[in-house]
């Protein structure tokens, strides 16, 4: 196995579901965000958005209405994780964001093909940097599930993201506030041709 900076970040970054009270430091944000908007994009397109959320207020206010949006909301498929989703939000203690005190918000235009992944590519970015400083880190999907919600639409557009762009991803980032599982990876996932 061959071991870098690089590749050594890529196997120990986790997915974090708890997180401290304290808020990152303003030069780590800067940072994590411009390594978002150094991954490629479409054409170099670069028709994203990232919207960094660290208000106390506004951030329980979206917890709140991503609440009330699951509960007329009705999946448009079968995956699973959006009836757990949706199930999860009627718990009293429900956060879908698990209180980290940062929340970047990616949203793209929603006619650009390639929106949704120039935003994952660049939340990858960001969630490999915020590892690398030692942060933690979790893609949460809700915002995007909900993102016809008009509610929430027009609280997103309050807060200054254009009418015209859809959510596309969100990136949950804090410390840490306890060590992650490590998910197994599934083998047979790989297949070189020569
Ligand atoms: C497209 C996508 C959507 C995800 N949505 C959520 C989510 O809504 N909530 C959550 O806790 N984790 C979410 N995750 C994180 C995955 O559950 C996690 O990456 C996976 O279990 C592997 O764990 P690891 O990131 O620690 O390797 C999402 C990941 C991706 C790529």
């Amino acid at each position: 196995m061959i071991h870098n900076e690089v590749l050594d970040c890529i196997r120990a970054r986790r997915s974090t579901r708890q997180f401290q009270e304290q808020q990152i430091e303003a030069e780590h944000l800067e940072a994590i965000l411009e390594a978002a908007i150094w991954a490629p994009s479409g054409g170099n397109n670069k028709s994203w958005l990232f919207t960094a959320i660290q208000n106390k207020d506004i951030l329980s206010k979206i917890n709140e209405l991503v609440r009330e949006g699951f509960q007329h909301w009705t999946p448009d498929d079968d995956y699973p994780g959006k009836l757990g989703a949706k199930a999860s939000a009627q718990r009293k203690d429900y956060h879908f964001f698990y209180h980290a005190p940062t929340l970047i918000i990616a949203s793209n235009r929603p006619n650009y093909e390639n929106a949704m992944a120039d935003c994952s590519l660049a939340l990858e970015n960001l969630f490999l940097a915020a590892h690398s400083l030692g942060l933690g880190s979790c893609y949460v999907n809700q915002l995007h599930w909900l993102r016809n919600d008009p509610e929430l639409r027009n609280y997103l557009l309050e807060l200054g993201i254009p009418k015209e762009h859809t959510i596309c991803s969100t990136a949950a980032v804090g410390y840490s506030g306890k060590e992650s599982n490590i998910p197994l990876r599934k083998d047979g996932t790989i297949c070189i041709i020569k």
